[in-house]
Order: structure tokens, then sequence, then C-alpha cells
């Protein structure tokens, strides 16, 4: 697939940032498929499911409807979901908390890769998620795992969370990024898992601009 760059790796890892930024950068879409799992656990939440009811929350995941953009700045992606704006919803604790459950779930993954999938078809897109080089894109063009400490990644995740409203401690973050990594890359369906060939950056100690310096120059030469 050309003019397609997957994205995988651990939560914080700073794949949404430079995914986000490259496709400003390189005029292409960008599609944050994690957004995607947290609309259908707010769908849940909304909708008072209880999270081991499978079927309804198939169901959900069935009738949503997606929508990618960015904001006028170009500095935030934004997820309609049916319609609504839960850009700002999509990122509390509570999600935080139940997403990784419902992205274990078979049949919502079944849908929403098949979704991604198609938003994907026209090429010129990013898209970053934990499955993208190894079975929602497996042809594309250019993969990326990218990585870091878990105490660097729930830094910049507490850093991210200063402008939010929940009021989380760092050693909170830390604990749900450590089980949501277990849970994503101990479950039967599409775990976490690096590409064979997929690139291995691991953004520990680089800045942002470093690392998309770094993926554009690999994109240039090859
Ligand atoms: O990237 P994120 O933290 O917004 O992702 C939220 C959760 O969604 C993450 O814990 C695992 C799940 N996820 C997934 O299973 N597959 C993807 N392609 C993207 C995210």
């Amino acid at each position: 697939m050309k003019d397609v760059i997957a994205i995988d790796g651990p939560a914080g890892a700073g794949k949404s940032t430079i995914a986000k930024k490259l496709a400003v950068q390189l005029n292409y879409n960008y599609l944050d498929t994690g957004a995607m799992y947290r609309a259908v656990t707010l769908l849940a939440l909304t909708n008072k499911v209880d999270f081991s009811d499978k079927k309804k929350i198939v169901s959900l995941a069935k009738k949503a409807q997606f929508q990618f953009a960015f904001s006028n700045d170009e500095s935030k992606l934004l997820l309609f979901l049916n319609g609504q704006d839960v850009s700002k919803l999509i990122r509390s604790k509570k999600i935080n908390q139940h997403v990784s459950d419902v992205a274990c779930i078979k049949g919502v993954r079944d849908i929403l890769v098949k979704k991604q999938q198609e938003l994907a078809q026209n090429g010129k897109v990013v898209m970053d998620g934990r499955d993208i080089g190894t079975r929602v894109l497996p042809e594309a063009e250019y993969k990326f795992y990218l990585t870091a400490t878990l105490e660097e990644r729930a830094q910049r995740r507490f850093n991210e969370n200063l402008n939010h409203d929940d009021n989380v401690s760092y050693q909170q973050i830390k604990e749900n990024i450590k089980l949501r990594d277990e849970i994503d890359s101990q479950r039967k369906h599409s775990p976490l898992k690096k590409a064979e060939d997929a690139i291995l950056i691991d953004t520990t100690h680089f800045s942002i601009e470093e690392v998309v310096e770094k993926i554009k120059t690999i994109i240039r030469s090859e």
C-alpha cells in the first residue's frame, strides 16, 4: 500500500503526537484508531451497558459512525461519533479504565478493523494503534513501532493530563498504563506486537520533532 504509514506501540510512546505532525507535514490524513476503541467505550458508558455484555457492545460498535477532522489550527485531531464531537470525552479517566476490556472483544475489533481499512483505502494516510502493522494494514508501505520506558510514557501522559479535568496522579497514570500494556499485549485477538518488518524507534530520549525528522528521513531515503 503506497503512501500508507502504520505506527504502533504502547500507550504514551508518542504515537499520536508524532502521527499527527507527520500527517500535517506530508499533507496526509491521520487516523487515530485508539480513539475509535475509546469512542465505543464511551457508547457503552453512556448507554449504561455492562462491560460483560459483549453482544450489546458489538451492536453499538456496528451502528457507530466515525469521522475524523483536524481542528482549524491543525493542532488537534477531532473525532465525531455519530455526528457529535467526542474528542474530549474519550480522554476521561473512566474511559482509560475500561477501554482495554472493550478492545479485547473480538466482534468489536472485527468491526473497527474493517472501518479502519475502508478509511485507509485511498492512501495518503498515517494510522496509529496497536495492530496496524500486523493486522489492519499489513501491506503498509512504511511501518514503525514506537516505544519508551514506562516511566517516560507515564510522565508524558501526566503532562498531557494537566490540561484536563480529572485529578489523576502520576502514580495512578503509571499503574493504568502498565495494566493496559499487559492487557493489550496479552489479549487473544491482535495483541500489541511489533510487526517483524516494522522499524523500532525508542523515543525515550528524543523530542517529538526529532522522531518526526527521523521518520521523514527514513521515508525519503527508501
Ligand atoms: O492509543 P490509545 O491509548 O488511545 O488506545 C486506547 C486503547 O485502545 C488501548 O489501551 C488499546 C486499544 N487499541 C487497540 O486495541 N488497538 C488499536 N489499534 C488501537 C487501540
